[in-house]
């Protein structure tokens, strides 16, 4: 009976010192054969079990079971030692076609930001800047919206300072109009620009809202400018963006920095197959003379058209995009469509 249990002893140190060799997946199943297998080396030690006497069935009984468990779990932390390399096969297959890595691409709203800054510079418009922190100077006093004014109440801006400080308390933009002022107060006319840009207004988030959009605005101020250069100005830019069958129509409106002010409608079909319908898109018309007060130009010499849009609008009409949110929201399988 010592022989027996030495032998079950010997079996374990033999086992587990051939584990320790095996360093592939071929190896570790060849050891699993010889000794965990059906004629391996447990099993037969196993068979074994018969010829025991009697008496000392219960202390082979237990090594038995000792070994064969202790190889067992040297096993399975061997195999999982090993990883992907115990898995069958070569870890790498050398021969299959690889993963195409992905290209990336501009935003929609980029890519469109910047067709409509070719379209107007095949007009003559240069890009002019300003920033997205402005003062309410900029925002409102000089584009002729007085104190008081129900778009300067602070529920409908982000003002960054009290908006009832002295000074020019500081907003993120509300419009993208700052810039015509920021542009004269720097340059003497002839001028003819557009500033796309960045615009902060607190909405409520909706598929059509949006608490930050991009909005471009126009600007053109030189002698004898009229509302039909303003109006071909529109109509060109909806046949560039839009097509040939693009249309444009204006609609009698009210905006402090511009007189007489006309809201924008282009005409295109919103849906595929759908029947284009007329979509007011922004709003335009001739230059205030308060604003040119404001900015130091002579208005009895100097006139001029300006008008601003929301792009988004423009992005939603032409690649059908049913909600704002989804613009901003980053989802690349949607933006790859696009
Ligand atoms: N700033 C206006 C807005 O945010 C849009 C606008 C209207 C711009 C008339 C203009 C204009 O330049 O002339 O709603």
């Amino acid at each position: 009976m010592p022989d027996m249990l030495e032998n079950l002893d010997d079996l374990q140190t033999d086992g587990l010192a051939s584990l320790a060799e095996a360093q592939d997946a071929d190896a570790l199943e060849a050891w699993r054969l010889a000794y965990l297998g059906g004629k391996g080396r447990v099993k037969q030690a196993a068979a074994g079990f018969r010829d025991v006497p009697r008496e000392d069935k219960p202390a082979v009984g237990q090594k038995l079971n000792a070994v064969k468990k202790a190889l067992e779990d040297a096993f399975e932390e061997k195999k999982a030692a090993l990883g992907p390399a115990a898995k069958a096969g070569p870890a790498i297959d050398m021969t299959e076609p690889g993963i195409d890595p992905a290209l990336g691409r501009r935003h929609v709203v980029t890519r469109v930001r910047e067709e409509l800054v070719s379209v107007f510079a095949r007009m003559g418009f240069e890009v002019a800047t300003g920033p997205e922190l402005e003062d309410d100077h900029h925002n409102f006093v000089a584009l002729n919206i007085p104190d008081g004014h129900p778009a300067r109440e602070p529920i409908d801006n982000f003002y960054v300072d009290d908006p009832a400080s002295t000074g020019a308390p500081r907003m993120l933009r509300s419009q993208t109009s700052t810039v015509q002022i920021r542009t004269m107060e720097r340059r003497d006319p002839p001028i003819k620009i557009i500033s796309p840009g960045r615009v902060y207004r607190p909405d409520t988030v909706d598929a059509t809202h949006s608490f930050m959009f991009h909005q471009l605005e126009g600007l053109y101020v030189d002698r004898n400018v009229t509302m039909a250069d303003l109006k071909s100005t529109l109509l060109h830019f909806a046949r560039a963006y839009f097509g040939e069958q693009a249309d444009v129509r204006l609609v009698p409106s009210y905006f402090p920095f511009t007189e007489p002010s006309a809201e924008f409608y282009m005409k295109f079909a919103l849906r595929p197959g759908q029947e284009p319908q007329w979509i007011e898109l922004g709003g335009c018309g001739m230059v205030d003379p308060a604003v040119f007060e404001a900015v130091g130009y002579d208005p009895e010499e100097w006139t001029g058209f300006a008008f601003g849009f929301g792009i988004e609008r423009l992005v939603m009409g032409k690649y059908k995009v049913p909600d704002i949110r989804m613009l901003f929201e980053n989802d690349v399988r949607f933006l790859r469509q696009l």
